[in-house]
């Protein structure tokens, strides 16, 4: 066991789902981890390898991306499942694979449905020549997620069942071929990549809805991993700068073949007082606005970002953090709380939680939270809630029916609380919690309507608190 006692809002969950009510990198892994003494099966149904899940185990980080966080559980006789609604990169695959291996992960109980679709070279050729979109960038993560989605859409898309059938698979490629003559690339070449990438996973490749389903009837507890976030979905998020998946409840059920309605407990992960984003698009919130915005996405941002942050200020991050400069309490919030990309190791842009943002989440996937990170924010004598967004007209908006309403122009209205809550990351009741930490989390509660179920005061699974 990992953690010593499971919540009891669990007795009567045999399907809960772990969904990130942001803009991704909420703590889904962690969260995962806490949850994986409970779950016999694992699955994850949106989104590849842009998605970057971190499990800390004993102080060691390991990351995944497109294979289930319960694939350290492997040993147990637990069940991971890479689902339909996935794209999936055989080569990366099995270079995480390759990595987990070395960190004593097996893989007797992966599963990889024979109906995601493949991400091909050619998409990831297409990601960064297309991921320029008008005058601006969404910077994605260039794993080549949108064309590979598109292919699937346009119903060109080869699947990981149709490197079966070699003879299939030509008549796919020459389709994308015809369909995108300024595509270049050798079907030879890729069908002989591709079917050796085959053969070493062949084996873990099936029906894997049916497992699901089939889990199901014989009472397995499911653990649906939730990859990227409600606001970076293609459908309820911050259109056109989005993923080309859908995280909601929704696209994470479709993704594994069941309905939300056989989902028992949705848990929303909120990162709170503080919140991020990779890549570009509107976030009102942001520390430091377009600045914050500009500077992240630099060069593409990149490890190099944090050595600088680290060098500049990295001793003297705290009194950093009461900087008059938003834009400097940002940058030190990033360095405390290491938000360097997963996957990219970008910068992340920090911001202050936004409420409206997240009442719209909970209307979409349900109320039930989980609060991470707020042990990274030790330093801070008070918060700022974002409550509202100021039009460049003057009019303060405090609720929004869709994703796509949060817009560049808008500005945060903030709520101040009172912080100070030193050190959190022992504590292992809400009883133990600051006085102002449980006044700031009623505060939530009552504005967003909402249950806060758990609290996360570290990286490691034993670092949360039921509420
Ligand atoms: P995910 O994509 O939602 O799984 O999140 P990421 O793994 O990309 O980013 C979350 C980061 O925060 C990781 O480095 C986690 O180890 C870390 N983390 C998660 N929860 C907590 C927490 O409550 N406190 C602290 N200090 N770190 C956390
Ligand atoms: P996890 O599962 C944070 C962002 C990218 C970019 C946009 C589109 O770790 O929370 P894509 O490559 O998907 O076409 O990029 O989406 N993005 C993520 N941001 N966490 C993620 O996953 C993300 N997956 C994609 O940064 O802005
Ligand atoms: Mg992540």
């Amino acid at each position: 066991m990992y953690v010593d006692s499971l919540p009891s809002f669990l007795n009567d969950v045999d399907v809960l789902a772990i969904v990130c009510y942001q803009w991704g990198d909420t703590g889904k892994g962690k969260v995962i981890d806490f949850f994986s003494d409970w779950a016999d099966v694992f699955a994850r149904g949106t989104g590849g390898p842009n998605a970057g899940h971190t499990l800390t185990v004993n102080g060691k980080k390991i990351i995944t991306h497109q294979i289930p966080s319960g694939i350290l559980r492997d040993k147990e006789r637990k069940t991971n499942i890479m689902g339909s609604g996935m794209v999936i990169d055989l080569e990366s695959s099995l270079k995480e694979m390759s990595e987990l291996r070395e960190a004593g992960c097996t893989f007797n109980g992966l599963r990889i449905s024979d109906r995601a679709q493949l991400i091909l070279p050619y998409h990831k050729v297409r990601d960064r020549l297309q991921s320029s979109m008008g005058s601006g960038e969404i910077g994605t993560t260039g794993r080549g997620i949108g064309p590979a989605y598109a292919d699937k859409i346009m119903r060109l898309g080869p699947t990981v069942g149709d490197l079966k059938d070699k003879s299939r698979f030509v008549k796919m490629l020459e389709k994308v071929q015809q369909q995108y003559p300024g595509t270049i690339f050798n079907i030879e070449e890729v069908i002989e990549q591709q079917s050796r990438l085959y053969e070493e996973i062949k084996d873990l490749v099936c029906d894997t809805d049916k497992i699901l389903q089939e889990s199901l009837k014989e009472g397995a507890r499911v653990l649906l991993e939730g990859a990227q976030g409600l606001l970076l979905s293609v459908d309820y998020g911050t259109y056109p700068y989005c993923t080309s998946s859908d995280p909601s409840i929704y696209g994470l059920t479709r993704g594994v073949g069941l309905t939300p309605d056989q989902v028992d407990l949705t848990l929303g992960i909120v990162k709170f007082p503080f919140m991020t984003r990779v890549g570009n698009g509107p976030f009102p919130t942001e520390f430091g606005g377009m600045k914050s915005e500009s500077y992240c996405a630099e060069g593409n941002g990149n490890a190099h970002k944090q050595s600088i942050e680290n060098a500049e200020f990295g001793s003297r991050a705290d009194e950093m953090l009461r900087s008059d400069d938003e834009f400097e309490r940002g940058r030190a919030l990033r360095l405390i709380a290491d938000e360097y990309g997963a996957t990219t190791r970008r910068p992340r842009r920090i911001g202050r939680t936004d409420l409206v943002a997240l009442k719209y989440a909970i209307g979409v996937n349900g109320p039930n939270l989980v609060l991470t990170k707020p042990d990274c924010t030790s330093e801070l004598e008070e918060i700022e809630l974002g409550v509202g967004y100021r039009t460049t007209s003057g009019e303060t908006i405090t609720e929004i029916t869709h994703g796509r309403d949060i817009t560049y122009g808008l500005e945060g209205v903030y709520e101040r609380l009172p912080w100070n809550i030193g050190d959190i990351s022992r504590c292992e009741r809400v009883e133990d919690l600051p006085e102002n930490m449980k006044s700031a989390m009623g505060y939530v509660a009552s504005r967003c309507k909402t249950n806060i179920k758990m609290v996360s005061v570290g990286p490691e699974a034993k670092q949360t608190i039921i509420n």
